[in-house]
């Protein structure tokens, strides 16, 4: 009869020690976190301080182009899309400046096409990516973006950690 009152004690003891939810809950695998660049972020690689990295972004994903330095780099042909978010320019081929922007609106469509091969033939398979822009990752309020999901860029150790 002891043997059984110290079971049962045991048994309660247990219960009240290790709750079930405690013993079944598993961890989450942890979502990498990803670096959210502003505009003035980026500004600040766009080629022009000698032994910093250069970024640019296209479509809101933003590229470490610091081995291009020969299309991006001070007096480079292309310096002028470093440093920001340059995916009109990409997709219209053009370097004016008011085509230096993220905003898309206007586009034809085969301009968006060739926008979407650019992103992923050149800056997707050449550059590893490094982060993203505010604006792709949070809403126009400052709010997250439910809907963000991380580019996939299978050829490279990732880099869009912090
Ligand atoms: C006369 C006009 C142009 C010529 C002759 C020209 C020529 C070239 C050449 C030879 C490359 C090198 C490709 C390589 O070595 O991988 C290149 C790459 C490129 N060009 Fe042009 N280009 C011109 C205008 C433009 C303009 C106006 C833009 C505006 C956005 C532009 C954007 C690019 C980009 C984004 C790349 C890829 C650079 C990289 O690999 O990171 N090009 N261009």
């Amino acid at each position: 009869m002891a043997a059984l009152w110290k079971a049962l004690v045991l048994v309660l003891l247990e219960a009240l020690l290790c709750p079930a939810d405690e013993v079944t809950l598993k961890p989450k695998p942890a979502r990498k976190p990803v670096r959210l660049f502003t505009d003035d972020d980026l500004r600040s690689y766009n080629g022009l301080k000698e032994g910093k990295p250069i970024y640019l972004a296209v479509k809101g994903v933003v590229f470490d182009v610091t081995k291009g330095k020969e299309f991006y780099g001070r007096g480079a042909p292309y310096n002028a899309l470093a440093g920001k978010d340059c995916t009109k320019a990409v997709a219209k081929m053009s370097l004016d400046p008011e085509d230096l922007t993220h905003d898309t609106t206007g586009l034809a469509e085969e301009e968006l096409q060739s926008l979407d091969s650019i992103f992923k033939d050149t800056y997707k398979a050449k550059y590893p990516i490094v982060g993203y822009t505010a604006r792709r990752i949070l809403n126009e309020d400052g709010s997250p973006n439910k809907h963000f999901q991380p580019e996939d860029q299978p050829n490279f150790s990732i880099k869009d950690e912090f």
